[in-house]
């Protein structure tokens, strides 16, 4: 089928290669003239594992070009995508300017029947406000909206879109619906399950289904707070619980809070829906106010875990420390860094005096213009040379395969605070490391 997909970001790029992959004709538009030039010269813009191959066997088999041109990618093709940006807008509602203007657009530029696909999330009745916009600017011809949301998680993006749990599609019209199993047919003969169901449905899954998710970190971080307070170990707690099939073991592993580009905003915006629609969910309210409580109490722990590493009273202990910030992106395997650990906590150290120094392989130029006064590199020793501690916020695989026997002799003062749980506490009390970590109790007391 031939599609266009406009919005050449994260999920448009991964959505637009990956169908081009299984074989229909994509037309990726974008209007950041610099992506779609990059692209053009086979450069991918962002950093995600596996995306490049796709994008270069798709583009030589013919089946995936790009443009910046809207208007006649939309007379090109028979069926949209619209992958835009939904952030969040400053009363935490999803800003839904970029979606709104691009049903406009395709309206404007439309030479006959369209099935128009939202991929982007969005709350629901949003795909009935976009209906409402493509009659009102194209009321020469005919459109048919569906909600088509997107489960890729960056850095496995590639293998999430060939090997999905689910397909979900949302549709008002038997035509809108045929459109969409025809473009997921490969899917469906491989038994993924196919999930049709109304416009409002497909919308409102997406937001509960990340929200879901976000509650599960919520709990274990809240968890490993009460673990560290009691003794318990919180990996052997995850455990204990995961293996209860009711439960399920994914995402139950502390860390530095939920980051990213979707939870922190889906959560908040789903928090807004809830209560406009009179049906308040006060269980993702304090989803909401248990991480975000989280991501500042560590904030404080390594003050405290720092002030008394180094024998310092509690008042000031950063001021003139020089403090290493390992891992910058939200999660390994990306370059993304919006609403990351590292957006809150590096800041966080900053005002209270220490100079901060982050290391990340993908994100540090990212990080750079998004955190004030933080230093960036791509050299790990770099970051590592005379730094009073070193916090972990992300777990790329270097990080984790970090050989602490010989970098401890870079560091000024041997302190860590590990809040992605990649060390055993025991090998870092035989280095004489100052090591904190979350949920799992102090050394020599694990058994
Ligand atoms: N990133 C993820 O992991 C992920 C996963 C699932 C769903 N989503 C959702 O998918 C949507 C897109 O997210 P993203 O991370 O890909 O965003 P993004 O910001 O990376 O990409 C959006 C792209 O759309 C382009 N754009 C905006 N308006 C346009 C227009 N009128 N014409 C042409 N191009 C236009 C922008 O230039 C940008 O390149 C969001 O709603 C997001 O919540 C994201």
């Amino acid at each position: 089928m031939k599609i266009a997909m406009i919005g050449t970001g994260y999920v448009g790029l991964v959505t637009g290669a990956c169908l081009a992959h299984i074989g229909h004709e994509i037309i990726c538009v974008d209007h950041d003239q610099s992506k779609i030039s990059a692209l053009k010269n086979g450069e991918i813009p962002i950093y995600e594992p596996g995306l490049d191959k796709v994008v270069a066997d798709s583009i030589a088999s013919g089946n995936l070009t790009f443009t910046t041109e809207l208007t006649e990618a939309v007379e090109a093709v028979g069926t949209i995508f619209i992958a835009v940006g939904t952030p969040p807008a400053a009363d935490g509602r999803s800003d839904l300017t970029q979606v709104e203007a691009a049903a406009k657009q395709i309206a404007k530029a439309a030479n006959g029947s369209k099935i128009v696909v939202i991929k982007s999330t969005v709350p629901v009745g949003t795909c009935r406000r976009v209906g409402r916009i493509l009659g009102k600017h194209g009321e020469d011809h005919e459109f048919h909206v569906a909600s088509n949301p997107e489960f890729l998680r960056e850095g496995n993006a590639v293998d999430d879109f060939m090997n999905p749990d689910r397909i979900v599609v949302g549709t008002d019209s038997d035509k809108s619906e045929a459109a969409m199993r025809d473009i997921y047919q490969r899917f469906e003969a491989q038994d993924v399950p196919f999930v049709s169901t109304n416009l409002e449905t497909s919308e409102l899954i997406k937001y509960s289904a990340n929200a879901f998710l976000a509650a599960k970190v919520a709990f274990i971080n809240e968890m490993s707070n009460l673990c560290d307070a009691t003794g318990a170990n919180v990996e052997d707690l995850s455990l204990g619980i995961g293996l209860d099939e009711r439960i399920g073991k994914a995402f139950l592993k502390p860390g530095p809070g939920y980051g990213g580009s979707c939870f922190p905003k889906d959560t908040l915006a789903l928090t807004i829906l809830a209560q406009e629609a009179d049906a308040p969910s006060r269980i993702i309210e304090s989803v909401v106010d248990s991480n975000s409580n989280h991501i500042r109490r560590l904030g404080r722990k390594i003050a405290e875990f720092c002030a008394d590493s180094w024998g310092l009273d509690y008042q000031h202990p950063l001021i003139d420390k020089r403090i290493a910030v390992l891992g910058l992106a939200f999660k390994a395997n990306t370059d993304d860094i919006r609403s990351a650990a590292s957006t809150v906590i590096a800041p966080l150290l900053i005002k209270q005096g220490a100079s901060v120094i982050g290391y990340d392989p993908e994100a540090s130029e990212a990080a750079l213009d998004a955190i004030d006064h933080i230093e960036t590199t791509t050299d790990m020793d770099e970051a590592l040379e005379g730094a009073d501690a070193v916090v972990i916020l992300t777990e790329w695989e270097n990080i984790k395969s970090i050989d602490w026997s010989k970098k401890k002799k870079l560091l000024k003062s041997p302190v860590i605070i590990d809040l992605r749980n990649l060390f055993d506490p025991d090998q870092m009390a035989e280095l004489n490391i100052q090591y904190s970590s979350l949920g799992r109790p102090l050394t020599g007391n694990r058994r």
